[in-house]
């Protein structure tokens, strides 16, 4: 579903991500561990096109994405579906609104068809009856169900997170977590920022742990929190809560 080979991408001739190469098979979830600074959220947004790579290769669903012209990068980004720590939702409108506005705006899907669409994927992360709450009648771990809702109306063929939990009271993590995993377990292919280790144990097929803006380690989800790691891993490993 997803390969990107030797991605490299600098700020201001500052290097970010150096060679770094990853693959995601179709219904697969990848976990991206690492140290704050590492790169990994600008990976993410190198995924999906939020940023330019300096070089290197995204083949995204059979296709060489990475050199997209910026007339065509919205479209490849309708696939992809964004989940960040601070959920984003707009504010004026309605968890249901939220939900079906892009496919209404950019798929044109007629509203009813929408909103129908809408509400059965406010049941899928378990919120059927906030169609009609604003987003700041909602606790964090709600949001974050809607906006994950909201990426999925657009019927992305990979879903990437970006620390989906960091901002949560610790209460909620647990709920978000959840939809994530019912999502990758009925074949939502996903790339996962989390410091969540638990969450990689259960749902990861294979763990990526990226230190400064290189990939420092890789391994089967099995293999990375069964056998030795590398000493910087296991330090890392170490310091995490349980
Ligand atoms: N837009 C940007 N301009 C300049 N430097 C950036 C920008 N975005 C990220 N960086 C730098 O890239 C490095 C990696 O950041 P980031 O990808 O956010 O890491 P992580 O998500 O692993 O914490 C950091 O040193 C950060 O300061
Ligand atoms: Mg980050």
């Amino acid at each position: 579903m997803l390969d990107a080979a030797s991605i490299w991408k600098s700020f201001d001739g500052v290097e970010v991500l150096r060679d770094v190469s990853l693959t995601v098979r179709q219904g697969e979830c990848l976990v991206l561990l690492g140290p704050s600074g590492s790169g990994k959220s600008t990976l993410l947004r190198c995924l999906n096109l939020l940023e330019p790579v300096s070089s290197g290769s995204i083949v995204f669903d059979g296709t060489e994405i990475a050199n997209t012209p910026r007339g065509q990068v919205a479209k490849v980004r309708q696939r992809i579906g964004m989940v960040f720590q601070n959920f984003e939702l707009f504010q004026h409108l309605s968890a249901l609104d939220n939900i079906a506005l892009a496919p209404i705006r950019v798929r044109n899907v007629s509203p009813d068809r929408a909103r129908e669409q809408a509400r059965t994927l406010l049941d899928r992360v378990h919120l059927p009856d906030k169609a009609d709450s604003f987003p700041d009648e909602l606790s964090g771990g709600q949001q974050q169900r809607v906006a994950i809702a909201r990426a999925l109306a657009m019927e992305p063929a990979l879903m990437l997170y970006d620390e989906p939990t960091s901002a949560l009271d610790p209460e909620m993590v647990g709920e978000v977590l959840a939809v994530m995993q019912d999502l990758a377990e009925t074949g939502m292919t996903s790339v996962v920022v989390t410091h969540e280790l638990g969450f990689a144990r259960r749902v990861a097929d294979h763990v990526v742990f990226m230190d400064g803006g290189q990939v420092a380690h890789r391994a089967s989800a099995a293999s990375f929190f069964g056998d030795k790691a590398p000493e910087r891993v296991e330090r890392f490993l170490s310091r995490m809560p349980a």
